[in-house]
């Protein structure tokens, strides 16, 4: 047969060449942020840049990196500018970025230890680094997943597989004689919407999550809880878990987890805890105490892509009970031989995917390049620098502060004079888009308790500085006064 055809492969100097303006166009991308925008000018433009067939014939590399910088940069938002403070969304520092080149350039397919030995070892290494942060035991098993929401989906898996009283892999939901117990889980109504996907996917049916009323600091009320379990019980459902959340997504309420857990052992549920958001804050030394009572709960979902700062995607899973998460996942498939090899753990084994990246990786890099230290005062720095916005909210007179604020998340609303009821609702949203419309900051919003919206700034970004959080406090009050003086007064 003839050679394969060409082009597919590059010599090192073409490696360098390419690798060398590739590394311009990324270092530009990643620095400069003083005169750069978060948010696309014209972020619609994208609607029209990526549409057509694709080539017949190849591009030059060179021609499509120039291309990047055309199209691709400039339709782009930035995550990592110092002034994005929308969602949750880490920074990723340089270090993690690079880590993922490496990784790909590696290609582990971090499935089975034959073909990985050195990137499920490094797996293995920090997810034990990571128990040790959240206080977890060294035993403790984990995971690198895509995200939070499939690691708490995960989690939802084997909880399910380990709380029914059948053989739940093998006969399903509707159990033995096919009129199984509904099955209940218990989370604050501030949860994150993954843990009823979790219950919908895994066959349980949204219904089976209950969602229990918070009090006035958003945090799940036990006493409803515990009532609620009750009534689930005398009706013939079977609780089996507790959902506690560390870090709500609304406005970073942390539930009362040592009281979450006293009531799990005495019910005998399973205690997760959602720390997507929040987990990391254990380093900090401002973190509140209830949060460090994380580390007594039976699993916990925690996202080195948000407060560990790494690039997207790297999530954890962490449970308690060693080899839970093979009970919930191993096939052992003749074609694989994944069975009996000692201390070498195959990751297909602990979850849903074979094919799996090196996640680890770029987390193992960063936690060695900033140290747990490191780590615990950007973390702490990231929460002070909330409380400072928080004061800059409270001295602003057309702000109001709208939520109370335990880790780095504030929420506020303009309440300039002369305005009310649906003009000053709208107003709120509005001066979050006029704020990413001038290419200000990015924000997002919060629903509060009683329905009301409010300005939401999180704070899991490295970059962020005290200048940044005076320029959001002062855009919002000046364009939320600004606009209200446009609007129909009412
Ligand atoms: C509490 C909580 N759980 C789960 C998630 C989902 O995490 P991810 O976006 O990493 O999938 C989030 C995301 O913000 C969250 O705040």
């Amino acid at each position: 047969m003839e050679d394969p055809p060409s082009g597919f492969d590059w010599d090192e100097k073409a490696w360098r060449e390419a690798g060398e303006r590739v590394l311009r166009l990324v270092a530009a991308a990643s620095t400069n942020w003083e005169s750069r925008r978060p948010s696309p000018e014209h972020p619609d433009d994208a609607l029209t840049l990526f549409t057509g067939p694709p080539p017949q014939d190849g591009v030059a590399f060179e021609e499509l990196v120039n291309r990047i910088e055309r199209e691709v940069l400039p339709t782009s938002a930035y995550n990592g500018h110092p002034r994005w403070l929308a969602y949750i969304m880490g920074a990723p520092t340089p270090v993690s970025v690079l880590g993922d080149l490496i990784a790909s350039s590696l290609n582990q397919n971090s499935g089975l230890w034959r073909v990985t030995p050195s990137s499920t070892a490094i797996e293995i290494q920090t997810l034990g680094w990571i128990a040790e942060m959240l206080g977890f035991p060294s035993a403790a098993e984990g995971i690198f997943l895509s995200g939070g929401q499939m690691a708490n989906i995960v989690a939802h898996a084997v909880i399910r597989d380990a709380k029914s009283p059948w053989d739940m892999r093998n006969l399903g939901i509707r159990g033995p004689e096919g009129n199984a117990q509904q099955l209940r889980i218990y989370a604050s109504s501030e949860l994150h919407y993954c843990h009823e996907q979790a219950a919908e996917l895994l066959g349980m049916g949204r219904q089976a999550v209950r969602k229990v009323p918070v009090d006035e600091n958003y945090r799940m009320r036990v006493d409803s809880l515990s009532q609620m379990i009750a009534e689930d019980r005398a009706r013939g459902d079977l609780p089996i878990a507790i959902v506690g959340t560390a870090g709500t997504p609304g406005t970073g309420a942390i539930d009362p987890i040592p009281e979450l857990i006293g009531l799990a052992r005495q019910e005998d549920l399973w205690l997760h805890i959602d720390g997507a958001y929040g987990a990391f804050a254990t380093l900090a030394e401002s973190c509140p105490a209830a949060l460090r009572a994380l580390a007594d709960a039976d699993s916990v979902a925690c996202d080195p892509h948000k407060w560990l700062f790494a690039a997207i995607d790297a999530a954890v899973l962490l449970v308690r009970e060693p080899g839970r998460l093979e009970r919930s996942f191993a096939f052992h498939a003749s074609y694989l031989e994944t069975a009996d090899r000692g201390a070498r753990v195959d990751f297909l084994e602990r979850g849903p995917e074979n094919s799996r990246p090196q996640r680890g990786f770029k987390v193992w890099l960063s936690i060695q390049a900033f140290g747990r230290d490191g780590y615990a005062a950007m973390i702490d720095y990231n929460i002070r620098l909330a409380a400072y916005l928080e004061e800059l909210v409270r001295e602003t007179p057309e702000l109001v502060l709208a939520a109370p604020r335990e880790l780095s998340i504030v929420c506020w609303r303009v309440e300039p004079e002369g305005i009310g009821g649906l003009a000053l609702e709208e107003l709120q949203t509005d001066v979050i888009k006029e704020i990413e419309r001038q290419g200000i900051a990015m924000i997002s919003n919060a629903r509060l308790r009683d329905g009301r919206t409010a300005l939401r700034a999180c704070i899991t970004n490295f970059r962020t500085r005290v200048e940044d959080v005076e320029t959001i406090v002062r855009a919002s009050a000046e364009i939320g006064a600004e606009l209200a003086g446009k609007s129909p007064r009412r």
